[in-house]
């Protein structure tokens, strides 16, 4: 059966990553059909929409998606910005990549943090964590109050701590944790465990204190982890285990967590093994996934090819994990392997001045050989 995947790469070096990813594609010779869709700022400012309704229909009818990067910019910007003739109709900007995962359900954002021997970025060379970030509720839900409507002060007022608030100048965002939403990203970090054959899953939270959200979320991991009793499950609190990615971070196979916990977490694994040239990420849902480097659309170096495409090479691999296709993964994951240890092709932030696309044809040669 031929894959259907969308391609949409966005804007500044989110179309030149993604013209990377299509070389070492090509080279893959995945049975696949790719179709381009429109994303991104450039859509925002001609028909008022970021993710046009075209685009959607697209991706309704593909297998996962292969994302650039976009740019976003804040609401008084995006105003100005906007067409003439659109101006005044009340639309607003919204950031596409969150309406994707809202829109498909793709709860797990799944982030690898893999040092490749060699890489003079990385902090050192034996780091291989994978971090599941719950996606789609915790602290981002989006039920947020400002100022706090008087149905909500009213319920709120006999509660002991909230009594010091009552009639302040205030704003509240809700932290939601529900049990099927901790269920399937545990779950999902489990499986994944299980698949590769890794040791150990740490559920970082901070249930001392966020006794009712923390507590349900390391509840369910304790219920789910008896259906994985070959894998060994850590509990460790958010703080502590930032202090101890920093202090030994190849203890650490699996990292499961909450959204904003996670997006603080993963950023720092990141940074440990080559930051953002690096770090790729998975928007994984039951029926649908959207793959993406983690940067954005890098203005500075819009148009220069200067940027690194591994991020996006390593997003390739994981949606080859996705879709099935294990032995063209390995053998993908073994030619970014070849090419970082070897260093001669180096792009800017690795030291050298290999392009982007300089990057991505060494990184498809080695598929070749691999
Ligand atoms: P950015 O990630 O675009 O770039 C920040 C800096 O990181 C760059 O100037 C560059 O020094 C470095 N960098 C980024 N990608 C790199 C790569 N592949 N190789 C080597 N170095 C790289 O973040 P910034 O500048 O804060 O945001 C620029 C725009 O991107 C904004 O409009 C922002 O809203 C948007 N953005 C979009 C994201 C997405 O599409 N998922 C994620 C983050 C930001
Ligand atoms: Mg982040």
């Amino acid at each position: 059966m031929t894959y259907r995947i969308a391609v949409l790469p966005g804007d500044g070096v989110g179309k030149e990553v993604i013209e990377a990813a299509m070389i070492v594609l090509n080279e893959i010779a995945l049975d696949a059909e790719y179709l381009y869709g429109d994303i991104g700022w450039e859509f925002w400012r001609r028909e008022g929409n970021p993710l046009p309704d075209r685009t959607v229909e697209l991706l309704k009818q593909t297998d996962c998606a292969l994302f650039g990067a976009i740019t976003s910019k804040p609401k008084d910007e995006a105003q100005k910005e906007l067409a003439p003739e659109l101006q005044g109709k009340g639309l607003e900007y919204y950031s596409p990549i969150v309406k994707l995962r809202q829109m498909f359900d793709l709860y797990a954002n799944v982030r690898p943090a893999k040092a490749y021997p060699g890489n003079p970025l990385n902090y050192k060379d034996n780091i291989n964590i994978t971090v599941f970030r719950e996606n789609t509720e915790g602290l981002y839900s989006g039920v947020e109050y400002y100022p706090v409507p008087d149905e909500i002060e009213e319920v709120l007022k006999n509660h002991p701590r909230y009594k010091k608030f009552v009639g302040m100048d205030k704003a509240i965002s809700l932290r939601i944790i529900s049990r099927k939403g901790a269920e399937r990203i545990i779950r999902a970090a489990f499986e994944f465990a299980r698949e590769n054959n890794l040791k150990n899953v740490t559920v970082a939270e901070k249930p001392n204190v966020l006794r009712e959200t923390s507590g349900l979320f390391v509840k369910v991991a304790r219920e789910i982890h008896k259906e994985y009793p070959e894998i060994e499950m850590w509990e460790t609190n958010i703080d502590a285990q930032a202090m101890w990615l920093v202090k030994n971070p190849e203890k650490y196979d699996v990292i499961v967590t909450s959204n904003l916990f996670g997006d603080v977490l993963s950023d720092l694994a990141s940074q440990l093994v080559g930051g953002l040239g690096f770090a790729a990420a998975g928007n994984i849902g039951d029926n649908y996934a959207v793959f993406e480097p983690v940067h954005g659309s890098a203005p500075k170096y819009a148009g220069q090819y200067k940027v690194n495409p591994i991020a996006t090479i390593r997003a390739v691999r994981m949606m080859l994990d996705y879709l099935g296709e294990k032995k063209k993964a390995a053998r993908l994951e073994r030619a970014i392997e070849m090419v970082v240890a070897e260093g001669k092709v180096r792009t800017y932030d690795m030291g050298g001045n290999a392009s982007t696309l300089d990057m991505a044809r060494e990184i498809a040669k080695k598929y070749a050989e691999a």
